[in-house]
């Protein structure tokens, strides 16, 4: 502290004459120069004073510029908190906005066409309607906004006020109408692609007053223009005296901007079509096609039939696909040409022209696959399955495709042939492509009934991808994590708890484990005898050790029925076991099944946190299971304490289900749309009569149960950090025969990988003979 003092006192010293100098300068501007207390004079008026003070005064006289001196002390600033999307921060906004002014008696016909006709094409819409307090339109889609004013000519106001409060940041256009017109959305979004934000626009046709454009055609203001009018919004409504909506807005533009309405901006026409009163669909419209402009038009009115909105539709569709066809085969004829300059490399040319040319593979492990089918069957479509009937979409899908290649080839020899059968059929996806089918097809020639056979190839392109909006998360959300264990597997639970404590108690990870104790039906609970003495005390100790953290270990004691001794085969236990711990948590909780011989990671808590969305989505990852140690580690010299994630030591198990993830609400809203068919478990007595549905074995787990019964998406993705260890599977006591299938199934698909296993027998073989 002593020497910064030091060093400021000899900056200090080193620099007198100078601070003198600028204080006794101060001083004497301060005498010299009026001070200006009113600050609040207008900019004219300080500038006309400049201009007289500098003719005064010549120019290469020394002044003291006292402005902005001396210095305020600089408010600490405030750290900049980056917004989500740059386009935020940049301010870029979206460019057009549609708002609809309309009534609740037309939402269920012209509103509803509108909908379908430009919502998709426009970046947002919204109808305005004036509806009484309390009740409801008896349609509904998104974007209808109600206003209890039922005051009709405050209508436009009320639209106005609404997208001022709502949307002013966010548009660079809107487009304000009344519900009796056809919008052409592309055209319109077309022309303001087109023209430059920075001016102000009031586009539209003219109504009854020139300077006013017309509500019933639409109107187009810039955002500048509506930033105006919000400033005059109580000046408008105060004038709002007219019957005709046009007049009343028509004014308040023209007060808040002093531009008239007109129809065209650099050299830029906005077209609207006006029909006459006795238009005929059926007899006038291909006259009105000939009109110039019609094609290129933003509005056609009147339109009072909602029906006539889907035919114009129809036309300006089919005009606009045959122009994108038009621009596709542009573009195709442009690559052809310039294909020969490119690099040498890069010469050929994809087919279809222009689509990805697909993936290429690195090496002979990423070939991608072509499967054999014929009409009926699939052949190797994957690794484990030989033969598989084509059924639902894939058989739409390839009969579709047949008949595309048939009838193209028919028409091309101009009826000559005569389609006979499906010889050969080959298809691959390729995710970077889309998928991609060889047919080689059976034709009979009409005259001479000779036999032809042609190959076709045929592409199916990717479409439009789409980003799904997702609920928002984070990762701070406690999870429960529920773990069920019997007799058989006290020890596995007692490792699984020491881990817990010692990777989730320890570091705080914001969880809390519930153990869910199962008694058959004749071992003691109570005092000394009870069977799970040792787990419940080494719990309570833990809870002990960790009181300050928040983080708790609670069990669940449930007896079973008689001649029960595990939960592990029957899904319909589990969904049992699930029910009566559900009971125990808040409706906000988020729930987490585990296994035991899992050893619970950070990543995978926050995954599960990630991947699991109130009301939104479950999760279910597919952890990677350990083979059988004695075979996987034959050859080694011990055991690996973790299970590598590598094909020798054990693979992604499809069929495991036991990890799920789900909030407690959702579970519930599941559990009651099934309650009929699976009833609620509300004690431990109920269990036995879940049981007896099991024999016709309904769901084959608490996934299933999701995917069948709600509506709630589902993920299902191989989780790395999910390892389970080997378990010994018995199926000795398994009554119900389909479960025992399955767990003979399981137990063998546990054991080894296929040559694992395969020179085991081999030895075996050897070693008898
Ligand atoms: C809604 O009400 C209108 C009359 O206001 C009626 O014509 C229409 O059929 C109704 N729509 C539905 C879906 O009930
Ligand atoms: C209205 O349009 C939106 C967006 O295109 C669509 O999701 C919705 O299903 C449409 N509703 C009706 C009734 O057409
Ligand atoms: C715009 O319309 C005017 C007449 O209204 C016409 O003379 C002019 O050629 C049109 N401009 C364009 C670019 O179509
Ligand atoms: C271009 O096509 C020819 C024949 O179709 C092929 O031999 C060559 O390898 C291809 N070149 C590249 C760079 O793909
Ligand atoms: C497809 O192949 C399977 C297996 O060879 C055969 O059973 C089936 O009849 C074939 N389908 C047709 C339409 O030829
Ligand atoms: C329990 O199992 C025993 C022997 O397998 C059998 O005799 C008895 O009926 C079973 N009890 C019930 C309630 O199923």
């Amino acid at each position: 502290m002593k020497a910064l003092l030091k060093i400021l006192y000899s900056l200090c010293w080193s620099n007198a004459y100078l601070i003198l100098g600028i204080c006794m300068g101060l001083s004497f501007s301060l005498f010299l120069i009026p001070i200006d207390v009113d600050k609040q004079h207008d900019i004219v008026e300080s500038f006309d004073h400049s201009l007289n003070t500098l003719e005064d005064i010549d120019p290469y006289e020394p002044r003291i510029n006292t402005d902005s001196k001396p210095q305020q002390i600089q408010k600490a600033r405030k750290a900049f908190v980056r917004p989500r999307y740059y386009s935020t921060e940049l301010g870029i906004r979206e460019k057009l906005f549609v708002g609809i002014i309309t009534s609740r008696e037309h939402l269920h016909s012209r509103d509803v066409a509108l909908n379908k006709t430009i919502a998709h094409i426009v970046d947002k819409i919204r109808y305005f309607i004036s509806i009484p307090e309390g009740t409801k339109p008896n349609v509904s889609f998104p974007g209808i906004v109600g206003f209890t004013d039922t005051r009709s000519i405050l209508k436009p106001f009320h639209a106005l006020k609404y997208i001022v409060d709502n949307y002013l940041e966010s548009y660079d256009y809107y487009f304000l109408t009344k519900d009796v017109n056809y919008i052409n959305a592309r055209s319109l979004v077309e022309f303001v692609n087109k023209i430059t934000v920075s001016q102000n626009i009031h586009m539209g046709i003219q109504s009854e007053i020139d300077t006013y454009c017309s509500l019933e055609s639409g109107i187009l203001l810039s955002n500048s223009v509506i930033r105006e009018m919000k400033n005059n919004l109580d000046w408008c409504v105060k004038n709002a005296y007219s019957d005709s909506d046009d007049v009343n807005f028509g004014r308040c533009i023209l007060h808040s901007t002093s531009m008239p309405c007109t129809n065209h901006i650099e050299r830029r026409n906005l077209t609207f079509v006006q029909l006459k009163s006795t238009f005929n669909f059926e007899k006038d419209f291909a006259q009105l096609t000939e009109q110039n402009e019609f094609q290129n038009s933003v509005s056609i009115y009147p339109v009072y039939d909602h029906k006539l909105i889907y035919k114009f539709n129809m036309y300006f569709t089919a005009i606009n696909s045959i122009k994108v066809h038009k621009q596709i085969s542009d573009i195709r004829k442009v690559i052809s040409a310039t294909a020969h300059l490119g690099p040498s490399n890069q010469r050929n040319i994809s087919w279809p022209i222009g689509n990805q040319p697909g993936n290429r593979p690195l090496g002979r492990f990423d070939v991608l696959r072509w499967s054999y089918f014929n009409m009926s069957h699939v052949f190797f479509e994957t690794d484990f399955i030989n033969i598989q009937e084509l059924k639902g979409d894939t058989k739409t899908d390839i009969d579709n495709v047949i008949n595309t290649a048939v009838n193209n080839i028919i028409s091309k020899y101009d009826n000559k042939l005569s389609f006979v059968r499906l010889l050969n059929g080959y298809l691959k996806f390729d995710a970077s492509r889309g998928m991609d089918y060889i047919l080689d097809l059976v034709f009979n020639e009409v005259a001479t009934s000779k036999e032809i056979r042609k190959r076709i190839e045929i592409c199916k392109p990717l479409g439009k991808v789409e980003i799904i909006p997702v609920p928002y998360v984070t990762e701070n959300t406690r999870i429960n994590i529920i773990i069920t264990i019997d007799l058989s597997k006290k020890q596995d639970a007692v490792n699984f708890i020491e881990h817990y404590s010692q990777n989730c108690m320890e570091k705080k990870c914001k969880t809390y484990l519930m153990v869910v104790l199962l008694y058959n039906s004749d071992s003691p609970s109570k005092g000394k005898g009870d069977v799970y003495l040792d787990v419940k005390t080494y719990i309570s100790m833990l809870n002990e050790k960790y009181k300050k953290d928040q983080s708790k270990i609670t069990w669940l004691s449930i007896r079973l029925p008689v001649n029960v001794t595990s939960v592990d085969l029957d899904p319909m236990l589990k969904i049992a076991v699930t029910d009566l711990c559900a009971k125990k948590f808040s409706s906000e909780s988020l729930i987490l099944l585990v296994e035991t011989g899992t050893k619970l990671k950070i990543d995978y808590l926050n995954r599960v946190r990630m991947n699991t969305i109130n009301r939104y989505q479950i999760f279910s990852p597919i952890p990677f299971i350990e083979y059988h140690p004695d075979i996987i580690y034959a050859d080694e010299a011990a055991a690996h304490d973790e299970v590598d994630v590598n094909s020798n030591y054990g693979k992604y198990d499809e069929q495991n289900y036991n990890n799920i993830a789900f909030y407690i609400k959702d579970y519930n809203a599941m559990r009651q749309t099934v309650e009929a068919n699976i009833p609620l478990v509300r004690s431990d007595k109920d269990i036995a009569t879940l049981l007896k549905l099991s024999k016709h074995s309904p769901v084959a787990s608490l996934f299933e149960m999701y995917v069948s019964f709600s509506d709630m998406h589902v993920f299902r993705a191989i989780e790395p950090t999910l390892k389970i260890k080997y378990k010994d599977v018995n199926c000795d006591d398994v009554s119900n025969d389909n479960i025992y299938k399955n767990c003979l199934k399981l137990r063998n698909n546990h054991l080894g990988k296929r040559s694992q296993l395969a020179r085991l027998i081999l030895d075996y073989q050897s070693y008898q003979t």
